[in-house]
């Protein structure tokens, strides 16, 4: 069986989908790995480094993909990239089909059988798979460098020759994998960091990374099951705002990370509540990916409002490729060798872990929430 690697093609894309280290262990498993020659060049994994674990190299991608039994790939594929792919073959990757179903139904009807990584479940059993989890932690860390690059302040506290310096405020919303590690980071550089989210759980786990919990008694239930937040009444918004509001308002730093049902980011941030900030105050909206928890980012953009920077930065994993490149490549990687029998990729739509991850099958799209979102864009249109 063959699994193709090829160069990513989405602008500002660095991370590659297999490092070396995986094809190693790929090949040992019994697979024929083929890796587009420069592939890993932005991410510092070298064609040399490729040829040594017995993968192959290629120059055609379009060669690459059409002789290709697996693809593993970062992102969802261009309409080029799929139009190259051979029907019936399998992809992987972290398509994130519910921000674009077009993609999921062109994989459909060129026959192409596709695994989502960012879809599988949130159990024990699949977290090695889990990318949502490696890439979130990376921008959880790089989020707080940002921040602590754009603030003109020292993030610690610090006892000087001309006196003391009082450590910075950081406030973190959204405290699951993104926003713990951006409270563990906060808190390594020496801020004071405050915390909050909806789902009651978290609050042990906020205090356990370093951090003060503040929160309101929400009225409804927010956890959605699977360890997703659902949207909160408007009643319990109204509150939350407020809380919010001052929270941000004594705020040197905000880093956002919410996102309802892991896809998309609700408004939390208003423009009235910027405006209650600080002059000088950064603010980091990590779920730009997903729309943006501030009212004011400009996703992929910084502006500044009344003294405020607002970061939105977009896919910042791709910013630490090195890294990044290597988790998720050991993500693919575990999924691939979990469903291997005899050097073989075998599908299995019984198990819970493949049954979460795919996106298509059979000419069809066979996730029920893709299959929505391809339905809810095409009323959109007509
Ligand atoms: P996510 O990216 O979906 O959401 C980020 C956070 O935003 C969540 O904690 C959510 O509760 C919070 N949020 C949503 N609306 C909010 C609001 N109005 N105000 C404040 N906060 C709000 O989260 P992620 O990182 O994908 O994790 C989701 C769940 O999956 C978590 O429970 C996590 O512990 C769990 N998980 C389990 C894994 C496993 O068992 N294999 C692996 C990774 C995560």
């Amino acid at each position: 069986m063959k699994i193709a690697v090829p160069k990513e093609t989405r602008a500002g894309e660095r991370r590659v989908a297999l490092v070396p280290e995986s094809c190693k262990k790929l090949v040992q498993a019994g697979y024929a790995v083929a890796v587009q020659s420069g592939a890993g060049d932005a991410a510092h994994y070298r064609d040399d480094a490729y040829a040594q674990t017995g993968a192959t190299l290629e120059t055609d991608a379009a060669a690459l993909l059409g002789s290709a039994d697996f693809v593993c790939k970062v992102a969802a594929p261009t309409a080029a990239e799929v139009g190259a792919m051979r029907p019936g073959a399998f992809l992987l990757g972290s398509l994130m089909a519910l921000r674009t179903p077009d993609v999921a139904a062109a994989l459909a009807a060129r026959g192409i059988t596709a695994f989502s990584t960012d879809a599988i479940p949130r159990t024990t059993r699949a977290q090695a798979m889990d990318t949502l989890s490696s890439m979130a932690s990376i921008a959880g860390y790089k989020g707080v460098l940002l921040a602590a690059e754009a603030l003109n302040k020292y993030f610690p506290m610090l006892t000087t020759a001309a006196g003391m310096v009082f450590p910075a405020k950081v406030f973190v919303i959204g405290a699951a994998v993104a926003g713990l590690q951006a409270i563990a980071t906060a808190r390594r550089l020496g801020a004071n960091v405050f915390a909050t989210d909806v789902r009651p759980e978290v609050k042990e786990q906020i205090e356990s990374v370093g951090a003060k919990y503040v929160g309101i008694e929400l009225t409804q239930e927010a956890a959605a099951g699977g360890g997703y937040a659902k949207e909160l009444s408007e009643a319990d918004k109204l509150r939350q705002r407020e809380m919010l509001a001052d929270q941000c308002a004594a705020a040197d730093v905000v880093i956002t990370t919410a996102l309802i049902g892991g896809v998309f980011a609700p408004r939390l941030v208003t423009a009235d509540i910027v405006r209650r900030m600080q002059p000088g105050a950064v603010l980091v909206d990590l779920a730009a990916d997903g729309g943006g928890n501030c009212e004011l980012s400009k996703p992929g953009e910084t502006v500044v409002v009344n003294g405020v920077t607002i970061l939105a930065p977009l896919n910042l994993a791709a910013t630490m490729p090195t890294h990044a490149s290597l988790l998720f490549s050991r993500n693919l990687t575990s999924f691939l060798t979990t469903f291997t029998k005899d050097k073989t990729f075998v599908l299995d739509r019984d198990d819970d872990i493949q049954q979460g991850a795919l996106v298509t099958h059979d000419g069809a799209v066979v996730n029920p929430r893709v299959r929505e979102a391809i339905q809810a864009a095409k009323g959109k249109a007509s």
